[in-house]
Formats: structure tokens, C-alpha cells, sequence
């Protein structure tokens, strides 16, 4: 067995902190993180651990930095790397304009490989460990994307986009088609080491009836898959939807009625819901990523926090790059915390830290082997650097306690405040 250790301040979620208050965590201030083959043997103060070491333990020191669960982006799109901050429109003119034109290049093999590379170095930097992430209408998309998160040994889960309506041709698919080919790569694909496939129907305007109903046979077929898709992000697109499904009673009904519900099914912004969307939401174990920069970025609206707490709804924090305009899970709470200001809801720090780690791993249903340092779990996890910058620095030896020191890092850190990125106990990323 290889064992190694790391030692510093260690802060980790155990359950949610809405619902279980300073039991939820754990923080140990001279704490040692133990890996063992890739995952965690324990996690605890190091003065009570360290005996157990063998003596030629390698001992990793981290100081001045705080060791966190890797983070997790539960809504992404890697081909969208090119259009990140593109100027002036909103959802419907977006994609018409930026995301169609950018997608369209990825049936060459050769760009979805490049930008697979780019994007997963870009995740590492950042400190995210596991995404959700679309890929296009084209296979051979997934098909570069996993080979390239198999070569970083990265615990990953993305979908081939469905599409057959209301986008250029040459992004289209048939229901018969798309599901072939997504039935393809879930057999090549699906539970092979770390990888996960989602069926991704890209949203309810781009699918036929049709096809959604070959999206939900797929699914009663392979019923470990996820189910990735959006939702009720924006006004023109709820009214849209009404007109192109007039036969069902809502938005997520549109999904419902081609079974596609459930405790894999991630579904992103959900900011226009009406209370018996919330409900069948809560009732059908569904899940939202919470997408605030891109919510604000295309000016979809606001996220609310409270009422998906209300319904019991599990959320997650999604980045949505490229309709987000940033990589960072740092920068994406900077912006939750402000959307949830905004409807005068406040996001603690510790929240926030559980959404981007164990409450993104539980929205994924993959709270069993990532999210927190619980012995057994996969060892990915990150070090943030109070050194980051001269601002980070001067305010961070103001600060009082541990929850003041976090917040600031998530108001003011980046991908400049992630100082490493460890993979199964492996480092894969260091400033
Ligand atoms: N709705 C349908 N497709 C997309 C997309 O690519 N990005 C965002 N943000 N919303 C969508
Ligand atoms: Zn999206």
C-alpha cells in the first residue's frame, strides 16, 4: 500500500450546514490528511495521527494554506472554452450567435482534443476536481473529452448534446440517431474507471417530443446514468416552451412526462419555477446547479436559494462556461453570495463551501466516493494559499476566526488562490 500525508489547517463539510449547523463540519487547525492508495485513510488532528505513521511516510507540510475537498461544477460546457465573455446578448441570440458557430467545430476530432486539454487544465487550475460538463452534438466530442480526463485520472461525467430542432442543421440530430450513438458511448464509457455518462438533451426548444422520448428509454436502460439538461433559465425561453409543448403543464413537465426525473438528473438554473415545479422537483429527487455568473453574465435573473431550501431541493454550483465568465467555483460563490443579497438571503460561508464540495458531490448522487474527507473516499482536494495576493495577504491577518478567513478567500480568491490540485493522492496542478 503507498501511504502518504499532509499536513496543515484542514476545513471539510460532513453534512449540510443549513441543516446541521457547527456539527456539519469539521476543521482541524494542525490537522494530517492520510492517503492511502489514492484514497483517504484518515483525517484528524495531527498530533493524535501522526504516531500511527510509519516513520518513512512522506509528510507533505501545506502552511499557510487551507486544505479543502477538491471542488465540484455540476453544470459546464467544455466546447464553450472559445466563446467565455462574448459581448451583448442574451440566451436566445447567444446561442445563435456564440455557442451554435462555436460548437460546430468540434466534428473535427482534432479541436474537441485540444480544447478537452485546455479545458481539464483550466479545471485543475482552479481547484475543480469533478464536472458535469456538455459536450456537443458530435460523439466524437465525448470521445476526446473522456480520453483526455482518462489520461489525468480525473472522476468526470459528460453526455453528447441531443438536438434536433430549432438549431442550425448542421448541429442536428435524429431521434433515432442520438440515441445510437449515446447508447454507443455509454457502452464504451459509462462506469470505466472514474467517467460517468450523462444523456444530455441539450433543452426542451432544441428536442422533439420524439427525441426526449428516446432520451427517457435511454435512461430506463441505463438507469445509473445522469440525466443532464437545462431549465427555466430565461422568460423568452419559458414562453417559448409553453408554445412548443402545449400539452404539458409546465416547463419541467416537459421532462417529466418523458421520464426523465430523478435522483441523476441535474438540471441547470431553474430561476423561473413555479411552486408545483419546485415540488415535483423536491417529489422526483431532481437536482438544480445554481449557475450565479452566467445568471448574471446573460442576465437570466436570480437564483432562489431559499425556496429550493424550502422544497428541500438539492442544489449545486455550476460555473456554465461559456455562458458564465468564469472557471473559478471561488469567483461563482463570490456571485451566489451577492444573488442571494440581492433577495436579502444570506449565504454563509460554510454554505457555500458545501455547495461546491460535498452539496455538488450529493447533486451529482456521488456523495459515496467524493465531497469530503470521510476514510475511503477518493483523495482529490485542493490547497488554497493565504499568500494569494498582497490583498488576500494584508486581509487575511485581519481576520478573527476560520468562517472570517473563508469568506474572504471566497470573496476575493480566483484561480490565483489555489495554490495545488491533488488527483487520487497524485498532484496534478501546482502554482
Ligand atoms: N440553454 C440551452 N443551451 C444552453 C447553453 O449552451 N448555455 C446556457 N447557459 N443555456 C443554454
Ligand atoms: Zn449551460
Amino acid at each position: 500500500m503507498t501511504v502518504s500525508a499532509h499536513r496543515g489547517e484542514i476545513l471539510h463539510c460532513l453534512d449540510d450546514p443549513r441543516d446541521h449547523g457547527e456539527q456539519a463540519w469539521q476543521y482541524f487547525e494542525d490537522g494530517l490528511l492520510i492517503v492511502e492508495d489514492g484514497h483517504i485513510g484518515a483525517c484528524g488532528e495531527a498530533r493524535r495521527l501522526l504516531s500511527g505513521l510509519a516513520d518513512s511516510t512522506e509528510i507533505h507540510q501545506h502552511a499557510n494554506g487551507l486544505i479543502l475537498p477538491g471542488f465540484i461544477d455540476t453544470h459546464i460546457h467544455y466546447p464553450q472554452c472559445e466563446i467565455i465573455a462574448a459581448y451583448g446578448t442574451q440566451l436566445i441570440d447567444w446561442l445563435q450567435r456564440y455557442a451554435f458557430p462555436a460548437e460546430s467545430k468540434f466534428e473535427d476530432p482534432n479541436t474537441a482534443a485540444a480544447t478537452a486539454d485546455f479545458f481539464l487544465d483550466e479545471l485543475l487550475r482552479n481547484g475543480t476536481t469533478t464536472a458535469l460538463v456538455f459536450g456537443t452534438v458530435h460523439p466524437q466530442s465525448v470521445d476526446a473529452f473522456f480520453e483526455a480526463a482518462t489520461r489525468r485520472n480525473l472522476r468526470m461525467i459528460c453526455g453528447k448534446v441531443m438536438m434536433d430542432r430549432n438549431a442550425p442543421e448542421v448541429l442536428c440530430d435524429t431521434p433515432q440517431t442520438s440515441y445510437a450513438d449515446s447508447k454507443a458511448l455509454i457502452n464504451r464509457w459509462h462506469e470505466k474507471g472514474r467517467l460517468g455518462y450523462a444523456i444530455t438533451p441539450r433543452f426542451a426548444p432544441t428536442s422533439s417530443s420524439a427525441q426526449l422520448h428516446m432520451a427517457g428509454r435511454l435512461l430506463k436502460e441505463h438507469p445509473t446514468v445522469h440525466v443532464h439538461s437545462h431549465l427555466s433559465e430565461n422568460k423568452k425561453e419559458c414562453q417559448w416552451v409553453g408554445e412548443l409543448f402545449p400539452q404539458c403543464k409546465d416547463y419541467l413537465d416537459v421532462y417529466e412526462q418523458h421520464g426523465l426525473l430523478g435522483r441523476r438528473s441535474v438540471f441547470a438554473h431553474g430561476i423561473h419555477l413555479s411552486d408545483r415545479e419546485w415540488r415535483r422537483l423536491q417529489e422526483s429527487e431532481s437536482n438544480l446547479a445554481f449557475c450565479p455568473t452566467s445568471n448574471l453574465f446573460i442576465g437570466s435573473g436570480l437564483f432562489n436559494l431559499n425556496k429550493a431550501d424550502d422544497y428541500n431541493v438539492k442544489v449545486g454550483l455550476g460555473t456554465d462556461v461559456g455562458g458564465g465568465d468564469s472557471f473559478s467555483l471561488l469567483r461563482t460563490i463570490n456571485e451566489a453570495y451577492k444573488v442571494q443579497q440581492l433577495q436579502a438571503y444570506n449565504l454563509a460561508p460554510i454554505r457555500s463551501l458545501f455547495l461546491a464540495t460535498l452539496g455538488g458531490a450529493t447533486a451529482l448522487d456521488l456523495q459515496g466516493v467524493i465531497g469530503n474527507f470521510e476514510t475511503g473516499k477518493e483523495a482529490d482536494f485542493i490547497v488554497l494559499d493565504y499568500y494569494a495576493t498582497p490583498l488576500i495577504n494584508f486581509r487575511i491577518t485581519k481576520c478573527k476566526n476560520l468562517m472570517e478567513k473563508l469568506f474572504v478567500m471566497q470573496m476575493l480568491g480566483d484561480d490565483r488562490a489555489i495554490r495545488e490540485t491533488w488527483i487520487m493522492g497524485q498532484k496534478k496542478f501546482a502554482r
